[in-house]
């Protein structure tokens, strides 16, 4: 099983990962993380933090010489703000009167974020006790995790890409091959230049106006093996377990597998991907289109994998709604802190991070091993079984 887990505070000492799943043998760096970590702090609208944070993933288990053990990888990522909030987020109590005012009690309640729901269930009087924890400055590692995803499912052959699809109301019309290199260029990370330039119009006015502006973005994994997942269990399936793996990014409100809700609109016909016969042993079961995203009945289906994801406006605004005192219950203005203004670019990095996490963990459950070599070994064999029954078995 190919899972993670991180702790760590938004202004704390910094995030801690550990992963757990990973064959031996996987070449891996801290340069190889650097430059996913790079991409997540990428984007046009993002706020002043990003010019802090310069994130290096330290290896501190489970990688020899540049490979993996086979045993949990650990990493440490440091805050660099953490020098600015030593007093105010200090793991000792205080002794003395605080003398930093980022010391003090957050009471004003922000709409939208994890704030209210978090002091009561938990029982805090001060919010930073939530919002800490429950920014997106966690997702920094679940890209360091990710990074080893990547690189996990690139030896095996697969592709990891994303890009924008939406910025507010403007959207993207994408070629049909994209540019990817252009799309790493891109600053707000759009396959369309045309559009690209309207969605940086479109967050200028939104940070004009004090406000924020959400997005969607779209994964896509190429050279999935079919057969990933199950249909046999609802909690087997990949579709399913993509959609969780997204859901659970900050601010992220809507997933499809392909188009999703358009197919509610739609007859079968347009939707369904003919089979086509088979005439090269190597490449069975192609289709000339993937409109249901490459799952069928919880699986993959050898069709690259593609799932979107619309994240609303970031909660935090310049020009703050109107809310509640945690102490009073009067109204007041809501907090703020330094913010982002549309957080669409970087979204998608991290959603590649969950996508690949996920896939890492079903590609590993189909075809095990403990080194790199055994896990080739054993998707070579199954890649031998998959033609016509007839004719290749
Ligand atoms: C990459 C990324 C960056 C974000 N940056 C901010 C931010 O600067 N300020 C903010 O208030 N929310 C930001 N968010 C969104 C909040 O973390 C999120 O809205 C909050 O945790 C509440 O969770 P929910 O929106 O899923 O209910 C960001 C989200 C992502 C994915």
């Amino acid at each position: 099983m190919v899972r993670f887990f991180t702790a760590g505070e938004s202004h704390g000492q910094g995030l801690v990962i550990i992963m757990e799943g990973v064959p031996a043998g996987l070449p891996i760096s801290e340069d190889y993380i650097g430059g996913h970590l790079a991409r997540r702090q990428k984007g046009y609208g993002r706020g002043g933090r990003m010019l802090i944070e310069q994130d290096r993933a330290k290896i501190i288990s489970g990688v020899r010489h540049g490979h993996t053990l086979g045993s949990p990888i650990g990493m440490n990522l440091e805050n660099k703000d953490w020098a600015n909030w030593k007093e105010a987020m200090a793991v000792d109590p205080l002794e003395g009167p605080p003398q930093s005012p980022r010391t003090q009690r957050v009471t004003r309640i922000r709409p939208g974020h994890a704030d209210l729901p978090g002091v009561m269930k938990y029982g805090f009087d001060d919010v930073r006790n939530v919002l800490e924890r429950s920014s997106a400055r966690e997702t920094a590692g679940r890209v360091a995790a990710g990074a080893i995803a990547i690189k996990l499912l690139e030896e095996f052959g697969m592709r990891v890409r994303s890009h924008v699809i939406s910025i507010g109301p403007v959207h993207a019309e994408p070629p049909e091959k994209i540019d990817w290199e252009a799309v790493e260029e891109s600053p707000v990370r759009c396959a369309d230049p045309d559009a690209a330039l309207k969605m940086a119009a479109e967050i200028d006015a939104a940070k004009e106006a004090g406000d924020t502006v959400g997005g969607a973005c779209e994964i896509i994994v190429e050279n999935v093996p079919i057969g990933l997942g199950s249909h046999v269990s609802w909690d087997k399936k990949i579709d399913s377990l993509v959609a969780q793996a997204l859901m659970s990014i900050n601010a992220v409100k809507a997933v499809s597998i392909g188009p999703g809700w358009e197919v509610a609109e739609q007859r079968g016909s347009q939707v369904h991907d003919v089979i086509l016969p088979v005439t090269d042993p190597d490449r069975p079961w192609q289709r000339n289109t993937n409109r249901l995203g490459g799952t069928e009945g919880g699986m993959t289906n050898g069709m690259p994998l593609v799932a979107r994801f619309g994240i609303k406006p970031i909660p935090t605004m310049v020009t703050p709604l109107p809310s509640v005192d945690l102490d009073t219950g009067e109204e007041v203005l809501s907090h703020f802190e330094r913010s982002d203004v549309c957080q669409a670019p970087p979204a998608c990095v991290v959603g590649e991070a969950m996508v690949a996490l996920t896939l890492a963990d079903a590609f590993m459950e189909k075809f095990g091993g403990d080194s790199i070599s055994e896990t080739r070994y054993n998707l070579e064999g199954y890649i031998k079984t998959v033609g016509p029954r007839k004719i290749y078995q």
